[in-house]
């Protein structure tokens, strides 16, 4: 189980910093993840994994995918597992959802090579890893300076990846997932070119939802193959700041005709209590040619 901070340290943030930072518009919370929180009681736990399983079974029959063995078996398994992940975030990345959709999906894809782009602290890939216990990573983040993870066979970089020589890679047995606040539009058109088909977007969020999310991708897939375009532009705020999607943008246009299938899975908060995860399975026209 993921350890309790320190009392003296908890003492003092109740007592001292929580009210300072308070008052400055701020709320100082400790970085426990979501899932250190969970029931104990047998029937409880029981219900809340068969129904995420029951909501993955739904999820993995509308992509087309096929489990690596019995999804209730999976998140069992992953259940046991997640306590003992070595990163502490609450926020800023994946938390149980998120990170149980991504184990079972990538077990499912079974890739050699996997691309991640946007790495963080570095949950998601310890949890690829736990999914793929043989496959290359590379990982890319502009900043790699907070990891609490790293792990010991990947490759990481400050790189884009779309900077990165992937001459040796094999795009039909390579998994690539975005989280990395870049337009999902971009990622599109730019694994396109390298032969991917397929495709792990976190973030993707329909015109009417972006609003909630940090780093905004767009346009985002759901914005690129969602009901017909209207003439008028999308427009939100966050944090005082005024966002603009073009509503039938090039990019928007080239993405969409290089989109084979796209599913958006259950955010499964209602089988977990625990927050949305916001994960897209994205599969690719095969690039004429093959790609580079
Ligand atoms: C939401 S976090 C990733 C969270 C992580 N996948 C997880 O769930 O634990 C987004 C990350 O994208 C990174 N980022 C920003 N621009 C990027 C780029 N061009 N390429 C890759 N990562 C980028 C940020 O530095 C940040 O660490």
């Amino acid at each position: 189980m993921q350890p309790r901070p320190p009392v003296m340290l908890e003492r003092l943030r109740r007592k001292v910093l929580s009210p300072l930072f308070d008052r400055l518009g701020y709320d100082l919370v400790p970085a426990a993840p979501d899932w250190s929180h969970r029931p104990t009681s047998p029937r409880e736990v029981a219900t809340l994994l068969e129904s995420a399983a029951a909501i993955l079974e739904l999820d993995f029959s509308a992509s087309g995918l096929t489990p690596d063995g019995d999804l209730l078996e999976s998140v069992r398994e992953f259940w046991a597992l997640i306590p003992t992940a070595p990163v502490r975030q609450r926020r800023g990345g994946s938390g149980f959802n998120g990170a149980l959709q991504l184990y079972v999906v990538m077990r499912a894809l079974k890739p050699d090579f996997v691309i991640e782009s946007g790495v963080f602290r570095g949950l998601t890939t310890w949890v690829i890893r736990q999914a793929c216990p043989h496959a290359k990573i590379f990982c890319h983040d502009p900043d790699l300076s907070g990891l609490h993870y790293r792990d010991p066979q990947a490759r990481y970089s400050t790189a884009d990846w779309s900077k990165a020589d992937w001459s040796g890679l094999e795009p039909a047995r390579t998994v690539a997932f975005f989280d990395d606040h870049v337009a999902q539009g971009r990622r599109v058109v730019e694994a396109h070119a390298r032969g991917l088909t397929r495709l792990l977007f976190d973030d993707d969020a329909a015109g009417h939802r972006i609003h909630a999310h940090g780093g905004p991708a767009h346009p985002t897939i759901a914005m690129i193959t969602g009901p017909a375009h209207s003439p008028e532009p999308i427009r939100w705020t966050r944090n005082g700041r005024q966002f603009e999607q073009p509503a039938d943008d090039a990019l928007v246009r080239q993405a969409a005709g290089l989109i084979a299938q796209a599913h958006a899975f259950d955010d499964l908060h209602r089988a977990t209590g625990y927050s949305p995860a916001r994960l897209t399975y994205v599969a690719l026209h095969p690039a004429a040619g093959g790609g580079s």
